[in-house]
């Protein structure tokens, strides 16, 4: 197996989920992220917007502007290979499909955060091994992002037990996550 095998088996996994058990289980992620000390204390979070029966984060989202959390979700600068995180302020109004069909601040929502002002960066994945390391769909687009937010930023990845792997064949350049939160644990504390 290499890094693309374990993508494509992970995002088949995934995709054979069915419309109700993503909502099951989005919903059981999500209410362990709501409740976990890392998100309760984080003042400022970065979340992504759920596409391809990715962990659902609308409720996610709706809970961070409802508890007067500071929520910026990413827009994708392809040409650039960067992410830039916008400030929401209405979820979904700001929103607009954006690159590859993802969800994105309207122009006049655009309102771009600090990264260094971020102390949590709820992030998507396509794989992931119990030791925290990730795979994501082969942009670099996180593992470029990831490194520019503060020393103690913590990054958490909501996902599904089908994406838990023995081996994601991690690089170099590949950013870990801190805590992995799927529908039946909580892998936390991997990387100080
Ligand atoms: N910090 C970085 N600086 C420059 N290039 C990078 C960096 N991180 C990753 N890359 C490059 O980006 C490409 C894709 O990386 P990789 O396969 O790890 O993507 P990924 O982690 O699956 O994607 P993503 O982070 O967008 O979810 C590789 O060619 C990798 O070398
Ligand atoms: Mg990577």
């Amino acid at each position: 197996m290499n890094r693309n095998e374990v993508r494509q088996r992970a995002l088949k996994a995934r995709m054979a989920l069915s419309p109700q058990l993503v909502r099951e289980k989005s919903g059981i992620i999500t209410a362990r992220v709501i409740s976990s000390e890392a998100y309760r204390s984080a003042g400022s979070i970065m979340v992504y917007v759920d596409f391809r029966n990715e962990v659902s984060t609308g409720t996610l989202i709706a809970h961070c502007l409802k508890a007067g959390k500071k929520v910026s979700v990413p827009i994708t600068d392809i040409e650039g290979k960067r992410l830039i995180p916008s400030a929401l302020l209405d979820y979904p109004g700001d929103l607009e499909p954006g690159a590859w069909g993802i969800l994105e601040p309207k122009k006049d929502c655009l309102r771009p955060v600090d990264p260094g002002d971020i102390d949590l960066v709820v992030v998507p994945g396509v794989a992931y091994d119990k030791g925290g390391n990730r795979l994501g769909y082969g942009g670099g687009f996180y593992d470029r992002f990831l490194p520019r937010t503060k020393p103690g930023t913590v990054y958490l990845a909501p996902a599904f037990e089908a994406q838990v792997v023995d081996d994601v064949f991690p690089g170099p350049l590949d950013v870990p996550v801190h805590i992995i939160v799927t529908e039946e644990r909580v892998m936390g504390n991997l990387k100080e």
